[in-house]
């Protein structure tokens, strides 16, 4: 049996600062702290800077809970760390609109009533926002993929697609109406992770 010998390191391994400090653009709003170089964005906006809208469910990346937007794209924030954000803009639930003027998303999320719990909303209406913005999603079927990182543990999507496909249908973003019409009964389908 051969044994390997490591060789002792010809360098002191280098130190981590403690901390590292971070320039973000949040809401509109600069902001500069300080963090463990390890801290994740999510626990960044919920630890550090008091935005307790974002929500931390698995902190795997699988739920999509935690989806806020950077320089518009939505992204899993607990899947990023501030650092590598450094920089950049970003947009939580509490910047999209304000309890006085609701983001249309926002309203349209009320008026379905597309939420039991609500601990997945703030996730879900990000995610919504950033889908519009890619523009990619024209049907109903588009939508429920590319909504599909974002988990409802209440089941409630049926009533999230509504209001989705509402403000989509207002911004005429909808191709085939025929397949969804807004403003109608909710639409038949089953739950999309059935
Ligand atoms: S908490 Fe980030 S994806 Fe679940
Ligand atoms: S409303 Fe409860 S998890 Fe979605």
């Amino acid at each position: 049996m051969s044994t390997v010998i490591q060789k002792p390191l010809d360098h002191q391994p280098p130190s981590l600062p403690p901390t590292q400090s971070v320039r973000l653009t949040i809401n509109s709003q600069e902001s500069h702290f300080t963090v463990a170089p390890w801290t994740t964005l999510l626990d960044a906006l919920r630890e550090h800077l008091d935005l307790t809208g974002t929500k931390k469910g698995c902190d795997h990346g699988q739920c999509g809970a935690c989806t806020v937007l950077i320089d518009g794209k939505r992204i899993n924030s607990c899947l990023t760390l501030a650092v590598m954000r450094d920089g950049a803009d970003i947009t939580t639930i509490e910047g999209l609109g304000t309890p006085e003027n609701l983001s249309p998303l926002q309203q349209a999320f009320i008026d379905h009533d597309a939420f039991q719990c609500g601990y997945c909303t703030p996730g879900q209406i990000c995610s919504a926002q950033g889908l519009l913005n890619e523009g990619k999603a024209k049907t109903e079927a588009e939508v429920r993929e590319l909504m599909s990182g974002n988990l409802c543990r209440c089941g409630a999507y049926p009533n999230i697609l509504s209001a989705i496909m509402e403000v989509m249908d207002k911004d005429g973003l909808i191709m085939d109406t025929k397949e969804w019409s807004a403003g109608g009964a909710k639409p038949e389908m089953d739950p999309i992770n059935s």
